[in-house]
């Protein structure tokens, strides 16, 4: 639309229904990239074939099991000329134990030791600390690291259960480090490399081993042990950088697997893959649909932020 005015009725120029969530922004990158991450999706059994048409339409390679109800939407506003963009989160149907165990049963038949499940997005209503405890026993099971990346409190089950990984915005940080709202986030980035490193650092002393703490268009820091660093963001023109945070997180992922089993965390260069992360993230934000990236275009801002 031209401009989002707050209790205006207005009409957008065009309108675009994609499949979408963090976790397949995330199997979108891998995809571009060349590599194999298989998706395991929860959606509303009510129109699970619309949504997953539209993965199958997209060449995803899937898995999905269902819960009651009608999957999730997130409405989102761009505007012309702007790269102001205005996002609604619906509060979507509540899962039973049932359905939840299901989708833990799908995972588990994906996962293969020594590599990192990533856990992206928002959770329906019903998972509860039990469940993400359930999730991270599972990946540990199975010889494998979890990494979330997925709203504050969702972040804080993931934390007292274990988790191994965590790649939240500046926002996301300090709302769990705070215990604070997460309902309204302003992407306040003032001050961020302190910030964010600060974060990063708390967030391994609340029990998280690797901790990336992002902040837009700074950069990220990075957190391992008791030591932290700050990789600033790589600048490109920006078309959207809506799932910058999600193609960070696949890159990241996908550079750490490529380094050998990930459990063994001290043979790992977590530096070198947040470079990667980083070279994908800011390659994502020339394109315009969350998740996308030019491989090549990655390739060669990885080179310059290694130079
Ligand atoms: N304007 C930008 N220019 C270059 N790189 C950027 C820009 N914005 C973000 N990035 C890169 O993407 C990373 C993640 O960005 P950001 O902190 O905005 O993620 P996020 O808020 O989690 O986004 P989302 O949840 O939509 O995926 C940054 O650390 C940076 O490397
Ligand atoms: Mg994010």
């Amino acid at each position: 639309m031209a401009h989002f005015e707050r209790g205006a009725v207005m009409r957008t120029a065009s309108a675009e229904v994609r499949a979408g969530g963090k976790g397949i922004d995330a199997a979108r990158v891998a995809h571009s990239l060349g590599r194999k991450a298989p998706l395991i999706v929860l959606v509303g059994d009510r129109d699970a074939d619309e949504y997953c048409r539209l993965l199958f339409d997209e060449k995803a390679d899937f898995r999905y099991t269902t819960y009651l109800g009608s999957i999730r939407v997130a409405t989102m506003y761009l505007e012309e000329n702007s790269t102001v963009t205005t996002i609604v989160n619906e509060e979507g149907p509540t899962i039973n134990e049932s359905d939840w165990s299901k989708y833990l049963s799908e995972i588990e038949g994906e996962i293969k030791p020594g590599e990192i499940v990533a856990c992206m997005g928002s959770f329906p209503h019903g998972v509860t600390q039990e469940s993400i405890t359930e999730l991270v026993n599972l990946v540990h099971k199975r010889g494998s690291l979890l990494l979330m990346d997925t709203a504050p409190r969702f972040l804080s089950f993931g934390l007292f259960a274990g988790v191994d990984i965590i790649s939240p915005n500046l926002d996301e940080a300090e709302s769990v480090i705070n215990a604070a709202s997460e309902d309204f986030f302003t992407g306040d980035i003032r001050d961020g490399v302190q910030r964010a490193k600060n974060a990063a650092l708390k967030l391994c002393e609340m029990g998280v081993k690797v901790a990336l703490v992002h902040a837009g268009e700074l950069g990220t820091a990075l957190a391992y042990k008791s030591s932290v660093d700050f990789l600033p963001a790589f600048p490109v023109k920006v078309v959207s950088a809506v799932g910058a945070g999600d193609s960070l997180a696949a890159g990241f992922s996908l550079k750490s697997e490529e380094q050998g089993d990930v459990t063994q965390m001290d043979t790992i260069d977590w530096r070198l893959s947040l470079a990667f992360g980083t070279a994908t993230a800011s390659a994502s934000c020339e394109m315009g649909r969350a998740g996308d990236v030019d491989p090549v275009r990655v390739a060669e801002i990885f080179k310059q932020i290694r130079d």
